[in-house]
């Protein structure tokens, strides 16, 4: 059977995957170079590139089983759902941008709604505050899944394997177990507090002692509720056995989603935002992202500046890098929202003479304040989550989905009977216009809360082609960081020369407009460099944390895959 071949290939590979990790964690402890090197990986037949081996590894036995890339896509999804559960989910939701052989491109929005009973005033006391916490922690926090629905859809589309066989290997994982990551088991035993603090019933994840890395884990409740979608498809979710135990959470924790919103959930394919870069044409998502419209004004802008002779991380590319960051994002929180709730100039955004006009006002010797782009006062962005993968055939089908459940295990709800956790994406609207989320990024009425409306997102899954051709398929998680980290991957490879690899390995900084400051990771400048920016006015402010988990594929000059994970993390491409 397929699904019992697929173990042992996911035992082997994995091992493989964790031999390259060890070596990239070797390499990456020099970290005054501003370029990590890690192991890319070379194939010619298909390439799954995605934040954790095992998915990987199910998602590469797929194409080798004769599936497509969107067999694959949605194989890595429910595997995901299992070994990554802070981020891989099936109440979450997210997009996917497909470029298929023919040239033909398409996207789906399987992005969360509100529910019915979602009001603009949910989340604000009676003075009409924000209640700190409410839409981020919490039963009240989640908006209705989109994530199997979507996968339903792109399967029915272009899947070309049984339902079945793809929902089996993360069965089979959920069911037998699987051995923990080191970092799985660190953040795991980091949420436990949370776990306790916002279930009913005591979550099999909670424990006494910590975690371990390489400890079994199994997630029976899951699998079980995985066997009703892969028997039942759609109905396996919402309706039945699992959508009543989502109704009975809500109703045990004064969560508002009903059985009705989960039975009239339905993702929506979009045309996806196209647009030309120098010789390569982009491929990205629209609208309720808003990741394509502002990676579209990124790249069409930087074709007015001589970004090759600046170079890398120098003081002019920075400093103009950070100042058209700064007008993109703050066209987002003007303009950006729900298509099918409000008109989206997406056509003046992406006007080349608009995003021309945008960058006169930039001077080359000082910063322009962000209150002169926009008034607005911020905090400071909390966290990175959700997740991406990226995945290319042997005839050039490729999928760009990035998904989430917003923070890490959403809202930290766990369903329970049905053991998996709940998004807590409410948070990605604008609660209070002008009144920032967790990403320390605001919103205006586009993004304002409605019954049934879908939240704005940054999620910037994308597929770039060359001279007709699939170049590279690209997307990452973190947060309001995703466009910008998606945004210097492409522009390492092209503008730099970079291997992708090495694109994605190299420190990457980050402005969204408001706060005014620019976040990056240690030793991402030269001492000069980053002197000179703050001479110019720019708020430097280097981060622990990092920024972006990207997974992609680069298409070679010879037609073979380079699949490259980020050692930020402790993803791995797999190809065959
Ligand atoms: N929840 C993160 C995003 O959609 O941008």
């Amino acid at each position: 059977m397929l699904y019992q071949s697929w173990l042992f290939f996911a035992l082997f590979m994995v091992q493989f995957a964790c031999q390259n990790k060890q070596a990239d964690t070797e390499e990456n402890k020099d970290d005054s170079m501003n370029t990590n090197i890690s192991e890319a990986t070379f194939a010619k037949n298909g390439m799954v590139s995605s934040a954790h081996p095992l998915a990987s590894a199910v998602g590469a036995q797929i194409l080798k089983n004769g599936g497509n890339a969107a067999d694959a896509s949605v194989a890595t999804f429910f595997a995901l759902a299992v070994v990554y559960p802070r981020a891989g989910n099936i109440a979450g939701g997210g997009f996917a941008v497909c470029r298929l052989q023919d040239g033909s491109v398409t996207s789906l929005d399987f992005r969360e709604k509100a529910a019915s009973a979602a009001t603009r005033e949910m989340y604000l006391d009676s003075k009409g505050e924000v209640v700190a916490g409410l839409s981020i922690r919490g039963h009240l926090a989640a908006g209705v899944p989109g994530s199997v629905d979507g996968m339903i859809e792109l399967h029915k589309k272009y899947g070309k394997m049984s339902w079945k066989d793809l929902i089996q290997p993360a069965v089979d994982l959920a069911k037998n177990g699987f051995k923990l990551t080191s970092d799985e088991a660190k953040v795991l035993n980091r949420f436990q507090k949370e776990f306790k603090e916002h279930n009913r019933f005591e979550l099999h994840l909670v424990k006494n002692q910590v975690w371990q890395e390489g400890e079994t884990i199994t997630y029976p409740e899951l699998a079980q509720t995985l066997e009703r979608i892969r028997d039942q498809g759609r109905a396996g979710f919402y309706e039945g056995k699992t959508a009543d135990l989502i109704v009975e959470e809500m109703k045990a924790g004064k969560g508002i989603i009903s059985a009705e919103d989960l039975k009239k959930y339905h993702s929506v394919w979009r045309q996806p935002i196209i647009f030309p870069y120098k010789e390569y044409k982009v491929i990205t998502m629209p609208p309720p992202s808003g990741g394509g419209i502002a990676l579209a004004q990124l790249l069409m802008g930087m074709e007015n500046y001589p970004f090759k002779d600046w170079g890398f991380n120098q003081i002019q590319s920075t400093h103009v890098m950070i100042e058209m960051e700064r007008r993109a994002y703050a066209d987002r929180s003007s303009y950006l929202g729900d298509p099918d709730f409000v008109k989206i100039p997406t056509d003046m955004l992406m006007n080349k003479e608009y995003i021309e006009k945008r960058l006169e006002s930039i001077s080359m010797t000082e910063k322009t304040p962000s209150d002169e782009i926009k008034e607005g006062k911020v905090d400071l962005i909390e966290s990175v989550e959700t997740t991406h993968f990226s995945v290319a055939d042997k005839d050039g089908n490729a999928f760009s989905i990035t998904t989430t459940l917003n923070s890490y295990f959403g809202c930290k709800v766990m369903v329970k009977g049905g053991g998996f956790f709940l998004n807590n994406e409410m948070d990605d609207f604008s609660v209070k216009p002008g009144v920032p989320n967790q990403f320390g990024i605001v919103g205006d009425e586009a993004n304002a809360i409605a019954a049934n409306k879908r939240m704005l997102s940054s999620m910037t899954p994308t597929i770039l082609e060359k001279n007709g051709k699939l170049f590279m398929v690209v997307g990452t998680p973190g947060g309001s960081t995703i466009i910008t980290t998606v945004y210097q991957v492409i522009t390492n490879v092209i503008e730099h020369g970079m291997t992708l690899q090495q694109a994605i390995s190299a420190k990457k900084f980050h402005h969204q407009w408001l706060p005014d400051e620019v976040i990056f990771e240690e030793n991402t400048f030269d001492p000069a460099v980053l002197k000179q920016l703050e001479q110019m006015g720019h708020l430097m402010k280097p981060r622990k944390e990092k920024i972006g988990r990207v997974d992609a594929i680069l298409v070679l000059p010879d037609g073979s895959y380079e699949g490259a994970s980020d050692p930020r993390s402790e993803g791995k491409a797999i190809g065959y």
